[in-house]
């Protein structure tokens, strides 16, 4: 096994990039980063505050050092800790589904967490999952995956999960909100969802999670990684 290595895990929305990340993180005993949870934990910040309107805004430089972002280990789980609260249940709501891909626009939140991400890798092996960490983040990750599979299907996981935790929303909303964050991932200017070059692309469409973990366990042989 090397020593430290990065494994960047990008892909669409809903693919299930996290429970795979957090699967890999567990089995081969390395830190699991969800990005998209720190540009969650974000647009929370700036939703409690009624700042959402500062995105786009010099003024908002001023506001970003206020937002202090951890990850709390509870058992098996890495909670995001938002001002020193847990915030993990409330960042993933459909509300803030609908504001994450604005803020993921704005070029002052992308760079504050841009040196927030790189930071917790440091001295670490680590597996980070979101849309720009292969492209981005760390251009020089040892495995690089881009995680895909088909709308509808991912609506269906992501409506499942929901229902879950208590949340009630029709499929059709989630179905809408999917959509549209591909749309705004893919067309935005500043680090856009896309598959870096040399990536592996894996459709999980018609992958169960076990399988997909096969998969990637396959290619970190391959790599020598583990
Ligand atoms: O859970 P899901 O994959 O649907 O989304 P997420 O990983 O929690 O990320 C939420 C949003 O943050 C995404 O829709 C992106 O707009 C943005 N994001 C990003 O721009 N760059 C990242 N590295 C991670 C997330």
């Amino acid at each position: 096994m090397k020593e430290h290595f990065i494994i960047a895990l990008d892909g669409h929305s809903s693919t299930g990039k996290s429970s795979l990340a957090k699967k890999i993180a567990k089995t081969f005993s390395i830190l699991h980063i969800d990005s998209g949870a720190l540009y969650r934990g974000v647009a929370l910040y700036l939703y409690k505050m009624g700042q959402i309107q500062l995105l786009g805004e010099e003024k908002l430089k001023d506001v970003l050092p206020k937002i202090k972002l951890e990850f709390v280990r509870n058992g098996n789980q890495s909670l995001l800790y938002l001002n020193d609260e847990v915030a993990e249940k409330e960042i993933r709501s459909l509300q803030i589904s609908q504001l994450v891909s604005n803020v993921a626009k704005d070029e002052n939140i992308r760079d504050y967490l841009l040196d927030i991400q790189r930071e917790f890798a440091k001295g670490n092996s680590v597996i980070m999952d979101g849309r720009d960490i292969g492209t981005v983040v760390f251009p020089q990750a040892d495995l690089k995956i881009f995680l895909t599979a088909s709308a509808e299907i991912r609506a269906e996981r992501r409506h499942k999960e929901m229902l879950e935790t208590g949340e009630e929303v029709s499929f059709q909303e989630v179905l809408d909100n999917v959509n549209q964050r591909d749309y705004a991932d893919t067309h935005r200017e500043i680090s856009p969802l896309k598959k870096a070059d040399d990536a592996i692309e894996l459709d999980n469409s018609l992958l169960s999670e076990e399988q997909t973990f096969q998969e990637v366990v396959k290619l970190l042989q391959q790599k020598g990684l583990i």
